[in-house]
C-alpha cells in the first residue's frame, strides 16, 4: 500500500516551497515551452499547476485569442489571480474527465513521477492533446547512481553525507509511490505512449548558498528522510546548513525536460 502524495499540502509553507521550486526551474520550463513555439492562439493545459508561475506564463505568452486552463488536486495556491484566458481548477488527473484531443500544448512539471499508475497518467495526458500537438514533462531522477552523480557537486568534503541524503530522498520517495528516477525514463515512457520527435535534455542547476529550494523540500520531508535510517535529525541539520551557507554551491537533483508530438 502507497502512501498519499509525498507532498500533501496540509504545511503552512507549502506554498513557499512551490515558489522556491519555480524560482529554480522556471528559467529552463519557459526557455523550452517557447522554443516549441508557444504565443499567441495557443489552447494549453498544465498539470499538477502548483503554484500556478507556469500557468500564468503560458496565459500572458498566448494573449487574448489562446486559452489556459491549469489543474491541480489542490490547487489552493493558483488561485485568486486574475488573469485573463486562465482557468484554474480542482481536478484529480486520474479521476476526473479532461477534454479529448483539444490543446497544443499538455505540459506537467515534477507532476507524473508522483503519481503510482504512470502509464495511465502519461495516457490521459496524450489524450488530452490535439493531433500535433506538443506534450511537455519533466520529472527529477535521484535514482542509484544519481546521488553520488549530484553529491560531487556539493561543496568539498560534504560529498559522503550529500550521497547519503540524496540515497534517503531515494529511499522516502519509493515508499511514497514516487519512481525517483522518472525522469531518465521520460524519453522512452514518451516514445512508448505513441509520441514522436521525442526529445529530452537534462538540467541540473548549480544553485547559490541561500536559495530556498531544498532546504525548504528537507525540512518538510524530515520525518520521511530520517524514518529511512540512512540519515540522523543532525545530518538532516547540517545538509539543510550547507544548503544556506554562503559562498557556497549546490545541487538540489537533476531534471529532465522531455517532449514529443501527438500523431497528426
Ligand atoms: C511537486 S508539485 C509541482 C508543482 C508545479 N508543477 C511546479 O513544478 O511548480 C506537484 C503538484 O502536482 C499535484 N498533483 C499530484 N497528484 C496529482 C493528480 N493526481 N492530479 C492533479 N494534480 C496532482 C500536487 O497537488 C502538486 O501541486
Amino acid at each position: 500500500m502507497v502512501e498519499s502524495y509525498v507532498f500533501e499540502q496540509t504545511w503552512e509553507s507549502e506554498r513557499d516551497r512551490l515558489a522556491s521550486l519555480e524560482a529554480v526551474y522556471d528559467g529552463p520550463t519557459r526557455e523550452r515551452l517557447a522554443a516549441l513555439g508557444v504565443g499567441e492562439g495557443w489552447r494549453c493545459l498544465e498539470v499538477g499547476c502548483g503554484a500556478g508561475s507556469v500557468a500564468r506564463w503560458l496565459a500572458e505568452r498566448v494573449g487574448g485569442t489562446g486559452r489556459v486552463l491549469a489543474v491541480d488536486l489542490d490547487p489552493r495556491f493558483a488561485l485568486g489571480v486574475d488573469v485573463p484566458g486562465l482557468e484554474v481548477r480542482q481536478h484529480d488527473l486520474m479521476a476526473d474527465p479532461l477534454p479529448e484531443g483539444a490543446f497544443d500544448l499538455v505540459h506537467a512539471r515534477a507532476v507524473v513521477e508522483h503519481i503510482p499508475e504512470r502509464d495511465e497518467a502519461l495516457r490521459r495526458l496524450v489524450a488530452a492533446a490535439r493531433p500535433g500537438g506538443w506534450v511537455v514533462l519533466e520529472d527529477f531522477d535521484v535514482e542509484g547512481p544519481m546521488a553520488d552523480a549530484v553529491a560531487r557537486y556539493w561543496p568539498s568534503g560534504s560529498e559522503e553525507l550529500a550521497g547519503r541524503l540524496f540515497r534517503a530522498l531515494e529511499a522516502a520517495f519509493t515508499a511514497a509511490g514516487v519512481d525517483a528516477g522518472y525522469g531518465r525514463r521520460l524519453p522512452e515512457a514518451l516514445a512508448s505512449a505513441g509520441l514522436v520527435e521525442v526529445a529530452a535534455r537534462v538540467h541540473a542547476p548549480l544553485l547559490p548558498g541561500g536559495t530556498a529550494f531544498l532546504g525548504l523540500t528537507l525540512r518538510r520531508l524530515r520525518p520521511r528522510l530520517v524514518g529511512t535510517g540512512l540519515l540522523t535529525d543532525a545530518d538532516l541539520d547540517a545538509t539543510i546548513e550547507l544548503t544556506e551557507r554562503q559562498g557556497v554551491m549546490h545541487v538540489p537533483n537533476f531534471m529532465v525536460t522531455a517532449w514529443g508530438r501527438r500523431v497528426g
